[in-house]
């Protein structure tokens, strides 16, 4: 499905394992694309800020337990309160200013991916749709069950993935506290992220030196930048 054809900024994704380098990757494309004059965020799901979030960044950090089915609706829920329009109609009864006023202040659609991109700014996006599917599919879920809930999302116009043997992400730094950063775990997501990965996605090999890196991924997206401006129609999961 596809829906416009306007000027618009692209959706910029980067995946990979824990420890692959997305974060600092993600940052210096940011200044990169900035630096030639387009409008650009950097966003990263989960996004801990909102109450889901909060939930997510609980269990992630063992502070909650939730079964395995539950934590992957949220982290989907996690990107669909970053990708909807709400619509409010307010009944006569609640037509007061204090209520107006603070349902405007919920409603800041302007941090609405669509709205963002359909404004001409790209997004940078640490994790996506793709990370959802590949760590709960690694837990043994269904991966078509996995994929259900991001049905609708809006679909990338490039996918990033930061390729590293776990292993060698293990050796880095060592893993934190979170509860997915175990290498066991970590070599079943890195099959699932395989099962997922097709040719539109752009593998990269990220044992190599930073700056190459840096340099691949530039490369990659200049393209998707400049057919989003042109009005590349935006696209929606699962294409
Ligand atoms: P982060 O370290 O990039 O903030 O990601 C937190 C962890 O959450 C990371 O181990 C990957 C995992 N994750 C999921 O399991 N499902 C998702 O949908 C996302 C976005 C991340």
């Amino acid at each position: 499905r596809a829906s416009s054809s306007e000027s618009r900024g692209a959706l910029i994704v980067l995946e990979g394992l824990d420890r692959s380098g997305k974060t600092s990757q993600s940052s210096r494309l940011l200044s990169y694309l900035e630096g030639l004059g387009h409008s650009t965020e950097l966003w990263r799901f989960p996004d801990r800020g909102t109450s889901v979030g909060q939930m997510i960044s609980a269990y992630l950090s063992n502070k909650s337990h939730l079964d395995d089915r539950t934590i992957h609706l949220l982290f989907s829920a996690n990107r669909w309160e970053k990708r909807v329009t709400v619509e409010v109609s307010l009944h006569k009864n609640f037509e007061s200013q204090k209520f107006q006023a603070s349902v405007q202040k919920k409603i800041n659609m302007k941090s609405l991916m669509e709205t963002q991109l359909k404004n001409g700014t790209t997004l940078v996006v640490d994790r996506y749709s793709y990370s959802g599917v590949a760590f709960s599919s690694a837990k043994g879920l269904d991966i078509e069950w996995c994929k259900a809930p991001e049905v609708g999302l809006l679909a990338p116009d490039i996918v990033l993935y930061l390729d590293i043997p776990p292993e060698k992400a293990a050796e880095r730094g060592g893993y934190g506290d979170e509860r997915y950063e175990q290498l066991e775990f970590q070599k079943k997501v890195a099959k699932c992220y395989q099962a997922l990965c097709d040719s539109s996605w752009k593998v990269i090999d990220a044992c190599q030196p930073i700056e190459d890196i840096e340099k691949q991924l530039q490369d990659a997206v200049l393209d998707h930048v400049m057919a989003c401006e042109r009005g590349r129609p935006l696209s929606y999961l699962w294409p």
